[in-house]
């Protein structure tokens, strides 16, 4: 029962000492989303307003990110949304490695029962974890199989916020999404899934029309 093991995950974060992260933190952040969503997306770590709420992308690069997932024909709640800590590095600062490595753990039990389709990296850090030494600039939006799942690496909405010239990729990064969880799902031997909505014509759309500022 996958959304039995994740509940259970969930709680062994909520209490989770395994990291100094624990001691800064307000509330640890599990993720969400259905159990047996196809396609994950892996953050970095809470920030200011998720360690609040205990819920992952909730603050204004969550808001984009609503944008981004609408634009491409996906509804936030049908993808489940983690990060790779699950407790807020104090000042945002990047996860250490040491922090990486204790938190894995209940990331790797998430994905085993999930099992998705696509997993979906959002941004360096998190992109590290599949692709070490990469350059997220060179591979973003291209869709590659590693150990029988696969993942996309994209650019951080929080760092298309801070640099408009990233907008136009991460959007077109998002619109090629439907049709890469298609042929996941192919080759995964998956029914493809019905789309009422016409992606070709939403791919047409201009990021601008998608601003939020
Ligand atoms: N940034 C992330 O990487 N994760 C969140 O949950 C929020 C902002
Ligand atoms: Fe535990 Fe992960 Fe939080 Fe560290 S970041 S305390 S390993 S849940």
């Amino acid at each position: 029962m996958p959304a039995r093991i994740l509940a259970r995950i969930a709680g062994e974060i909520a209490v989770c000492k395994k990291c100094a992260l624990c001691e800064s933190r307000k509330r640890a952040v599990a993720g969400e989303g259905p159990a047996d969503a196809e396609i994950l997306f892996i953050g970095e770590g809470p920030g200011f307003h998720e360690d609040e709420q205990g819920r992952p992308f909730v603050g204004a690069s969550g808001r984009f990110l609503d944008q981004l997932l609408e634009q491409a024909g996906l509804k936030r709640a049908d993808v489940f949304i983690a990060n790779v800590v699950k407790c807020r590095p104090p000042g945002n600062r990047d996860p250490r490695p040491d922090e990486l490595e204790a938190c894995r753990e209940y990331l790797n039990a998430q994905i085993e029962a999930i099992n998705p389709s696509i997993i979906v990296t959002l941004g360096r850090v998190s992109m590290g974890g599949y692709f070490p030494g990469a350059k997220i600039t060179s591979i973003h939006g291209r869709m590659q199989k590693i150990d029988g799942r696969f993942i996309i690496p994209m650019f951080h909405p929080a760092a298309a916020l801070h640099q408009p010239a990233l907008r136009p990729s991460i959007l077109a990064d998002f619109a090629n999404l439907p049709g890469q969880l298609n042929e996941a799902r192919a080759a995964l031997g998956r029914r493809p899934v019905e789309r009422k909505t016409n992606t070709a014509n939403r791919k047409a759309e201009t990021p601008r029309q998608l601003s939020l500022f």
